[in-house]
């Protein structure tokens, strides 16, 4: 029987037939059949699916497979790294990030390198016309760039240009415009994401296509996010920043194929964003003269030390209420601290506005910042500065011990390479290979608190 003529499918038993009808003729069941599109979501494929038995194979026949998926660099040393060295081919990509930060900005740029470095790239937009991207591209200098551009949203058309002409990689932007015309939600709706992206994940696996999707997320959460998105793809990147700065930070918060944690950095300027190679310098490149309030926290995203400043003001509260404002921190650790510093040093807040803020745009998420927060916030409340050259890191347990951190070694290499002379940090536990920067390694807040906290000593 031709295909055509068996036009509807039961979502119950997968029978076809040609007429639609209230009652499946074939297993009875009611309100079950649908028109059949062609797209796999429209049910199970054929009667009789699941009786046959899947090959099995043993995990050492699958030693050939273990090799290094291959992968396609894109000449930008942020993009590659959170990739985990480049794109997979094959991979289904998620950057997710709030609307107007830079992603398609990002991956208009990158594809026109990934063009340039020998992929077949089709940047499929639902978001623009055509004419608008292709005015972005102006602006980025990328015209000459052989990126094909198409404008659809409706996703049998998007397959069917893919089918067609079968791109080593596709950019979708973005996942929230793509609709499939066999589902009765709004674009954007859960049910309509979730379909198109298993649509999409299925397409680029069986054809080999590397598909990158774009995925909004608001503050509220309002659109469907893509958080239904993130369990069906192989990578899920993060764009962030705040909008007022010129600094992004691309994070990779999930990744099959390399580390998760890994942060690439950007910049956003008037032609495009370029990367940042060396962000310690950057994000400490804006500290004034000594300031009380201010501590170099010696970081660690992934892979990579990072150096940034810690800002803290305390003043005396208006009314009774005081207020905790935290940027690009968490802000129930920065009520732990407060609590702890209490119980255990002694140090109240009562009665003080406490602001914390992390320059330039960062977030921070390593529980490692503790110490340079504490540092922070006694040198905002005693009006001190801290010593210019010397950087804090080490976590605060509930007891007030100071516990030890990852990667110590690499974070006072950084600091030392920044020109810092001093550490206040955690006991290591092996002697440090760094030289040139003196270690001041305190076992317990209380002492640290009560000391001088990392203020340069009375000459
Ligand atoms: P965009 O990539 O459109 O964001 P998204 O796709 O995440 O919604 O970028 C939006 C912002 O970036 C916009 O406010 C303008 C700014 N921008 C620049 O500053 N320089 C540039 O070269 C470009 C293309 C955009
Ligand atoms: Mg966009």
């Amino acid at each position: 029987m031709a295909k055509d003529s068996l036009a509807f499918k039961c979502t119950s038993c997968g029978a076809a037939s040609a007429k639609w009808s209230g009652r499946c003729d074939a297993c009875g069941a009611w309100n079950t059949i649908v028109e059949d599109t062609g797209l796999s979501i429209s049910g199970p494929a054929k009667q009789g699916m699941g009786g046959r038995r899947g090959k099995q194979l043993e995990l050492t026949d699958l030693k050939s497979m273990a090799d290094a998926p291959p992968r396609t660099e894109a000449g930008v040393a942020e993009l590659d790294r959170v990739l985990g060295g480049g794109l997979v081919h094959a991979s289904a990509v998620l950057l997710g990030g709030d609307p107007g930060i830079g992603k398609s900005t990002l991956l208009l740029q990158a594809a026109a390198r990934f063009a340039r470095n020998g992929l077949k790239v089709i940047y499929v937009t639902g978001e623009e016309s055509a004419a608008q991207v292709q005015m972005r591209a102006q602006r980025l200098g990328l015209t000459d760039s052989p990126v094909l551009l198409a404008s659809e949203s409706n996703l049998r058309d998007i397959l069917t240009t893919l089918e067609a002409e079968k791109p080593d990689l596709a950019i979708i932007d973005s996942i929230q415009t793509v609709w499939i015309d066999t589902i009765e939600s709004a674009p954007g709706s859960v049910s309509q994401v979730r379909a198109s992206a298993h649509e999409l994940v299925n397409m680029a696996k069986r054809r080999g296509i590397s598909t990158i999707m774009v995925g909004h997320v608001t503050k509220e959460g309002a659109l469907a996010g893509p958080r239904v998105v993130e369990h069906m793809v192989d990578t899920v990147l993060y764009f962030e920043g705040e909008r007022g700065h010129q600094f992004r930070i691309l994070r990779a918060v999930k990744n099959r194929f390399g580390a998760s944690d890994e942060i690439g950095v950007f910049e956003m300027t008037g032609g495009g964003l370029i990367e940042v190679k060396n962000p310690s310098a950057l994000f400490l490149s804006q500290r004034g003269k000594p300031t009380p309030g201010s501590a170099v926290f010696a970081g660690i995203e992934g892979t990579r030390p990072i150096l940034c400043e810690i800002q803290a003001l305390v003043s005396p509260a208006p009314q009774g209420q005081s207020r905790r404002a935290v940027v690009g921190w968490d802000s129930a650790r920065l009520s732990m601290l407060l609590a702890v510093l209490e119980s255990r040093a002694g140090v109240s807040f009562a009665g003080l506005d406490v602001y914390l803020n992390v320059a330039g745009g960062m977030r921070i998420t390593e529980p490692a910042a503790d110490l340079a927060v504490v540092a922070a916030l006694m040198s905002a409340r005693e009006s001190h500065p801290l010593g210019q050259q010397t950087v804090f890191f080490g976590e605060i347990s509930l007891s007030g011990g100071v516990r030890p951190v990852t990667q110590a070694e690499n974070r006072l290499k950084e600091a030392q390479k920044l020109g810092f002379t001093t550490a206040i940090m955690p006991p290591l536990s092996k002697r440090s290979g760094a030289q040139g920067i003196a270690l001041e390694q305190i076992e317990d807040l209380a002492g640290f608190v009560n000391s001088n906290f990392g203020q340069p000593a009375p000459k």
